[in-house]
């Protein structure tokens, strides 16, 4: 089935001037790039994305990486995108990712993994609603 999910290009790779080489990866594995967006994420849209983490003991260094630099915000299309991108990505930790995956070849950390991707359809929805609307999606 075709889906869409939610990815972010996260500060630790903007800032290394890799986001070309990370959608070529993303392409590669047959996902389409149907919106994509560079932005500097204030501390309150930060929180909010990752508000189900509010209780974690990294939280607070989270919010702070994540709007250290810029990120760029996508929605990819594909079939099955959200299973699909988060095998691309590869496991959290970068130590955990397998070969080929973005989180091996470019991650520096569990914080500075590089990459975020959606973990189920509805969050998905969700995400992509607090960045895009329908019309800057472009199929
Ligand atoms: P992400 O997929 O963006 O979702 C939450 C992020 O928290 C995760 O990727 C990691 O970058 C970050 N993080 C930092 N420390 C941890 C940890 N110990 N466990 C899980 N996620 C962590």
């Amino acid at each position: 089935m075709t889906e869409r999910t939610f990815s972010i290009i996260k500060p630790d790779a903007t800032r290394r001037n890799i986001t070309g080489a990370i959608n070529a990866v993303i392409e590669g594995a047959g996902l389409r790039i149907v919106a994509q967006r560079r932005v500097k994420l204030t501390e309150a849209q930060a929180k909010k994305f990752y508000e189900v983490h509010a209780e974690r003991p990294f939280y607070g260094e989270l919010v702070s990486q994540m709007i250290a630099e810029p990120v760029v915000v996508q929605v990819l299309e594909g079939d099955n995108a959200v299973a699909k991108y988060r095998e691309v990505m590869g496991a959290t930790n970068p130590n955990d990712a397998a070969e080929g995956t973005i989180r091996k070849l470019f991650a520096l950390s569990i914080g500075e993994n590089s990459v975020h991707g959606s973990d189920s359809l509805d969050n998905a929805k969700i995400e992509i609603e607090q960045f895009f609307t329908d019309a800057d999606i472009v199929g």
